[in-house]
């Protein structure tokens, strides 16, 4: 006889191939529906070159910047749309492909119904699951027109012949089987709107522009929160914290407006701070080039989200606290007069227009200290934008203080200006910050 911890063993095993076999099928099922209602008749091929119509190509460029195609499929220093981008995921690296019209490597080969199908299904031509690293849990939510604006845009680039690398990925995020599985947990395609169904704001943010692609929380197994809340979430790698949105205000400067974040969008600067890091690459490579009315819509829609769990939690989290005559005080104290005060004041108070006030500053208060490490570390650049072409950097500290000495002038900036009840920033956080 099996001795019962076996035949336990057993039957766990046998319930979990039946769910597993009950999922796939769910999934198999809501694909073949789909995949039904989106096939009919193929779409004639649109030509690429000069017959395409010149309106259609100048709109799909503009939603090309919208969407930030360019950022996951040019590859550093490569041609523009040529793929080999690596994006970096908790799974592993995937590399956005070539979306020129080659016909061997890119997109040459396809009809803006395959092209719609990757957009609003995330399926290759071929059949194949994409990896929804490709934003394809917004890109859902395009609506058709737009997808054909955006194809013939990229059929009327230049041809580049370039194969894109093979993503490296871990087990089972690299096989189909296991992006089955996914999809038919987390993912249906949308009904795209119309456009009166959905304001323009909520379909750049949710859709094309993919804000919650980085802004919403997300699940162990890479998902976006179902509600597309903005609640925040820790990038790959473990560098960059997008924060929650609506964003908290400078204490010098109230509460963001709508004025506010379209000037932080168009020119990567505000009252609030300037865009850093990544967002730095968002606004330079695609928000800066989104026309006003465009982020208006988009910025009173994202300050019409409900503020987020996550953020009034962190608020309330009164962690036992660095008392204010601690060595790690002291320490603060002593390596911020000496690196910090000459530009951001005695006080923390800051210089209008040039150097950022860090009393008061949500930036500094915020938990997780990701970004506050970072920009200690390797400094802090707003991107150089049309509407504020030389702003101010702050120089790096990373070769001049220690893991320590980094954590302690953050402990002290946040601890001093910003809240006694805030946490102390450790040296771990500061050489590991996952
Ligand atoms: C955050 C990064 C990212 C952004 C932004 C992005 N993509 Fe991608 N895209 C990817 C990755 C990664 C893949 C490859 C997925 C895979 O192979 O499983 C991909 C795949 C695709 C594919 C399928 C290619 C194929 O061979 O199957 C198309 C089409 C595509 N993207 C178009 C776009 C368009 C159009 C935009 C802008 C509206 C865009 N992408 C923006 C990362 C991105
Ligand atoms: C590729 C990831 C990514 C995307 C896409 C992205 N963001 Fe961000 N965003 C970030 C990160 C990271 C930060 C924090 C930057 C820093 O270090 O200061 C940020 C910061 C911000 C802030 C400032 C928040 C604060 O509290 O200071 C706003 C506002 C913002 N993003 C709006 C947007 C909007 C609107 C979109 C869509 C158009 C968007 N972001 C798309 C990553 C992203
Ligand atoms: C040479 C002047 C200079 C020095 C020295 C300097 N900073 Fe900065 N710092 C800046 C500028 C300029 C910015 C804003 C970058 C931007 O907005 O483009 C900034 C931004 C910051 C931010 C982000 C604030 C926000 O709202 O996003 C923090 C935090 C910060 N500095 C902390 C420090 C600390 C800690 C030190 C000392 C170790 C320091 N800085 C030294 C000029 C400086």
């Amino acid at each position: 006889m099996m001795p019962r911890r076996d035949r336990r063993k057993g039957l766990l095993a046998a319930a979990a191939a039946v769910i597993t076999a009950l999922v796939l099928l769910a999934a198999v099922v809501s694909d073949l529906n789909v995949r039904g209602q989106l096939q009919g008749p193929r779409v004639a091929v649109l030509q690429p070159g000069p017959q395409q119509d010149p309106a259609l190509v100048a709109r799909g460029r503009e939603l090309s910047l919208i969407g930030h195609c360019a950022a996951c499929h040019t590859a550093p220093g490569g041609p523009a749309y040529a793929g080999g981008h690596a994006v970096q995921t908790p799974f592993g690296t995937v590399y956005g492909g070539n979306l020129t019209p080659d016909v061997q490597t890119g997109l040459g080969q396809w009809t803006s119904q395959d092209f719609w199908q990757a957009l609003h299904n995330g399926q290759s031509r071929d059949g194949r699951w994409l990896n929804p690293a490709f934003p394809y849990e917004n890109f859902s939510h395009i609506r058709r027109e737009d997808s054909d604006a955006l194809f013939a845009y990229l059929q009327s680039l230049p041809s580049v012949q370039q194969s894109t690398p093979a993503h490296s990925l871990r087990f089972p995020a690299n096989t189909q089987l296991g992006l089955a599985l996914w999809r038919a947990l987390y993912f249906r395609p949308q009904e795209p709107p119309t456009s009166a169904q959905m304001d323009l704001g909520e379909y750049l943010g949710r859709g094309l522009a993919h804000c919650s692609a980085c802004h919403a929380s997300r699940n162990a197994l890479g998902a976006q929160s179902a509600t597309h809340d903005f609640s925040g979430q820790l990038l790959p790698g473990g560098r960059a914290y997008a924060p929650p949105l609506p964003p908290l205000g400078h204490a010098d400067a109230g509460a963001w407006t709508v004025e506010d974040m379209v000037a932080y969008l168009k020119t990567g600067h505000s009252r609030h701070g300037a865009a850093l890091g990544v967002m730095a690459q968002v606004v330079t490579g695609s928000t800066q080039h989104v026309d006003a009315s465009a982020l208006q819509a988009l910025s009173s829609w994202i300050l019409q989200q409900p503020a987020p769990a996550a953020r009034l939690a962190t608020a309330q989290a009164a962690a036992p606290s660095v008392p204010e005559s601690s060595a790690v005080m002291v320490l603060g104290e002593r390596l911020y007069t000496e690196h910090c005060a000459a530009c951001h004041g005695e006080h923390g108070q800051g210089v209008a227009g040039m150097y950022p006030a860090l009393a008061g500053n949500p930036r500094v208060a915020r938990d997780p200290a990701t970004n506050l490490i970072r920009i200690i570390q390797e400094g802090g650049f707003g991107p150089a934008t049309a509407g504020h072409p030389r702003p101010f950097g702050m120089p790096p500290f990373g070769h001049v203080l220690q893991p320590h000495e980094v954590a302690a002038v953050a402990t002290f900036i946040r601890r001093q200006w910003n809240g006694a009840g805030l946490s102390e920033v450790t040296p771990l956080q500061v050489i590991k910050p996952r």
